[in-house]
């Protein structure tokens, strides 16, 4: 009987999942079968967000969350908490005051602090790290222009790693982002990673979430961030791997009509499904990451997909509602996909 990824991965980094309601609750069985047989870290793709744990102010809803670190805990798996303080999905009131006007800074800082340390402690010594601040870099390297970053100033970081170190000491921390591999957003999140160290911030390591195109990023970009990122002393992790078959459309590329046409539901060339030479395309792309994540096991401590099944990909939904795409390891009927024979191969060579 053939490996299976948890076992293939076993001495060279935590392979992990993002996990859904219908997972963490189980009423998945297939997807939860998968998620049990093949890996053994997991991550929330959702309930753990801020809107969804705190919608309210003081108003705190832990139900999903909860059950899903009994679920980690149930299946001894690493648990890891997504994310503390991000600029999308955060409750609109964490801003305003009654009024609807941007609060002062310390009123902020407070919101921030109490969010923070309520859920940080709640799970002392049961999740393993936090995405303790997410994609507050802009790929052109600046700061994001949140309403976090606006009303704090850039420190709004530095508090936050402080306030989560303070709640769980032992808890990993870790900053996230996406298109980590674009040159000018590298520098930029290398450079706010050494200020927060440099003022003695408590930043155990950074996620590179590789959210991936067949023919984007270029596999040496992706290098030299791995490389970049564990030069400043801290961990390097792949926190929400997928590989689009579908043609790369970013929103900030000003898609033009023509071009979210060409892609839409009802000219996607792959609606009824992949045909085997864009399956095998897909499999030699997933291999080629994995082998170049192998080649720096010494630096890469995890590698997490973003969901479990194709059809439970947030990419059928975005940037264009409703297509139909495969960015995953295992099919629509929860079946691996040919290639990942391939990549559990590339940790049995020596
Ligand atoms: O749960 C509500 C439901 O109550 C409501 O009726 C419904 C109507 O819109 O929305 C449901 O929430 C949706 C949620 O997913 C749970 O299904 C949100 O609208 C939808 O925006 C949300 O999308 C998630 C997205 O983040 C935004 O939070 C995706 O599932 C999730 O895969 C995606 O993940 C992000 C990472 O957190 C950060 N990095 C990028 C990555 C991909 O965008």
């Amino acid at each position: 009987d053939s490996l299976t990824l948890k076992e293939a991965f076993k001495d060279k980094f935590f392979i992990g999942t993002a996990l859904n309601l219908d997972q963490i609750w189980e009423r998945d069985i297939k997807a939860v079968a998968v998620v049990k047989k093949q890996f053994n870290s997991i991550v929330a793709e959702n309930c753990m967000k801020s809107m969804f744990l705190q919608p309210q102010e003081g108003q705190f809803y832990f139900k999903d969350a909860d059950r899903f670190v009994a679920f980690g805990e149930q299946n001894k798996m690493q648990v890891i908490g997504h994310t503390l303080i991000w600029h999308s999905q955060t409750p609109a009131w964490f801003f305003v005051d009654k009024k609807g006007k941007d609060v002062p800074r310390e009123v902020l800082i407070e919101r921030m602090r109490k969010h923070i340390q309520t859920v940080v402690s709640r799970y002392k010594g049961r999740v393993f790290g936090w995405d303790v601040v997410n994609e507050a870099i802009l790929d052109n390297g600046e700061w994001r222009k949140s309403k976090f970053y606006q009303i704090i100033g850039p420190e709004f970081i530095q508090l936050a790693f402080q306030f989560a170190h303070e709640a769980d000491p032992n808890a990993e921390l870790y900053y996230n982002d996406y298109s980590t591999a674009i040159p000018e957003k590298r520098k930029g999140i290398m450079a706010m990673v050494q200020q927060v160290k440099a003022a003695g911030g408590h930043i155990s390591g950074v996620g590179m979430q590789e959210h991936n195109a067949l023919d984007n990023p270029s596999l040496e970009e992706v290098e030299k961030t791995i490389l970049g990122f564990a030069d400043l002393g801290v961990k390097v992790m792949v926190t929400e791997m997928d590989i689009s078959v579908l043609p790369h459309v970013r929103p900030n590329m000003g898609a033009e009509i023509g071009e979210r046409y060409a892609y839409s539901k009802e000219t996607n060339p792959y609606e009824k499904g992949l045909p085997p030479g864009k399956m095998a395309e897909l499999g030699k792309r997933y291999v080629a990451f994995f082998n170049l994540y192998l080649k720096h096991q010494d630096k890469i401590s995890r590698v997490t997909l973003w969901g479990v099944g194709d059809g439970d990909s947030w990419k059928n939904g975005w940037p264009i509602p409703g297509r139909t795409d495969y960015p995953l390891l295992f099919d629509r009927h929860y079946q691996p996909k040919p290639f990942v024979k391939d990549i559990i191969a590339l940790t049995q060579k020596k």
